[in-house]
C-alpha cells in the first residue's frame, strides 16, 4: 500500500527501512523522501514505522 503518493513509497519499503535501522521519521528520511513533498503522509509514515518497531521488539522478546 502506498503510504507517500507523492515519492511512491510504500509501506513495505517503510518497514525495510525500519529494519535497517531507522527508528524516527527524520532516520527515515535518510533512506526514503517520504514527507519531503505535500507531507500528508506524516502521520501514516510515523505509524508504520512505530508500529514495525513494536512488532520487532516482540519478536525480540519471544
Ligand atoms: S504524500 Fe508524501 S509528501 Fe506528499
Amino acid at each position: 500500500m502506498y503510504i507517500c503518493v507523492c515519492h511512491a513509497v510504500t509501506d513495505r519499503q517503510i518497514r525495510e527501512a525500519v529494519d535497517q535501522g531507522a527508528t524516527s521519521l527524520p532516520e527515515l528520511q535518510c533512506q526514503l523522501p517520504v514527507a519531503s513533498c505535500c507531507g500528508r503522509c506524516e502521520t501514516s509514515a510515523r505509524e508504520v514505522i512505530d508500529e514495525h518497531l513494536v512488532v520487532r521488539a516482540r519478536k525480540s522478546a519471544a
